[in-house]
């Protein structure tokens, strides 16, 4: 009744940002992501007959709204898979900064929902996962699969639609990511705070969300035909706009500090005046998540270090999918099923 998951990061290209349905985690349009790699979670699952759920996390014992996340998504495989009556003691370890906007929710849900029901040993298909994962945080429904992945919106009417399925594998194409991060610590608004008071207050969401739909399937075929200038210029459109419509809240969500700007201006001289393939994008949080090509990860990482304010840079490249392991041996590697 033990197994061990990992599952990579993935960073939003199109992003996702307003909910259809809060309860069931129901994304109100589409989003295209990276799966990133080697930022990962790595989380144990055994079931016990003990009385309470326990988590470590990162070595200490998860206590308040922590635990309770996760004992309610517990809650959720208890009922899904029958599990009532047993108890699961979760150990669960990132690799890179927590909760900061460098998505630890979609691996950490990816790799639950994976490591949960293999202790169980449940025979899910990856869309069943990928829609467990999705109950945690919408963004982790797309960390189960590697390489390029798309995420579909979901309404109450048709729940089973918000699944994601993989565009390109993780050997597709090999772009990297510099990832600046300008502030230490955890975010101050989580993703799903901000997210709901766009929802309710912002005058833009609803053109926020008309133009999801319309970069998707442009970006979609941006990865499939490998171009990454029409990639970067939807990708920053993407996030720009996202940001537009959070910031357009009352209270305006503003995730950005001053690095944050200064990082989009280096960004856009790099690619204008030095001709370097770069774009950028931004999540809920105020760290700059650069991508490039192999050729010019160094050129960028020495100019993103020169910013005042970036407290580190961390590398990554394309991730493959959430599988699960013993020791160091991949034990059942995901598929696309
Ligand atoms: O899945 P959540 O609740 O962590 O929300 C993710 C929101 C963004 O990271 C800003 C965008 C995205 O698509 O990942």
């Amino acid at each position: 009744m033990s197994a061990t998951a990992i599952a990579y990061s993935n960073i939003a290209l199109i992003k996702y940002w307003g909910k259809a349905d809060s309860v069931l985690n129901l994304p109100s349009a589409g989003s295209i992501s990276a799966t990133l790699a080697p930022l990962r979670t790595t989380t144990s699952v055994s079931w016990t007959r003990s009385e309470h759920d326990t988590v470590q996390f990162n070595g200490e014992r998860s206590t308040g709204r922590d635990l309770q996340r996760i004992v309610g998504f517990l809650d959720l495989v208890r009922t899904s898979y029958d599990l009532e009556g047993w108890r699961a003691e979760v150990r669960t370890e990132n690799s890179f900064p927590t909760a900061a906007g460098l998505a630890s929710s979609a691996s950490g849900f990816a790799a639950l929902a994976l490591a949960a029901t293999a202790a169980a040993d449940l025979d899910v298909t990856m869309t069943e996962l990928s829609a467990l994962a999705r109950r945690g945080s919408g963004s982790a429904a797309r960390s189960l699969h590697g390489g390029f992945v798309r995420m579909n919106a979901g309404s109450t009417a048709h729940p089973e639609r918000a699944v994601a399925s993989q565009i390109a594998g993780d050997d597709a194409w090999d772009l990297r990511a510099v990832l600046a991060l300008t502030t230490v610590g955890r975010k101050k608004v989580s993703s799903t705070v901000g997210m709901n008071q766009t929802q309710d207050t912002s005058p833009y969401f609803d053109a926020w969300i008309a133009s999801v739909e319309q970069s998707l399937p442009a970006a979609e075929e941006a990865i499939n035909t490998r171009n990454f200038q029409v990639l970067a210029k939807l990708a920053e459109a993407s996030a720009l706009q996202m940001h537009a419509s959070a910031i357009a809240a009352v209270p305006g969500v503003l995730y950005w500090n001053g690095v944050t700007v200064e990082l989009i201006h280096l960004v856009r001289e790099l690619r204008e005046e030095h001709g370097v393939d770069v774009f950028f994008t931004i999540d809920a949080g105020p760290h700059v998540k650069i991508f490039t090509t192999p050729e010019y990860v160094d050129q960028v990482d020495a100019a993103v270090r020169k910013v005042p304010g970036v407290v580190e840079t961390l590398h990554a490249r394309i991730g493959g999918p959430a599988h699960l392991v013993d020791g160091e041996s991949v034990l059942i590697g995901s598929t696309n099923r």
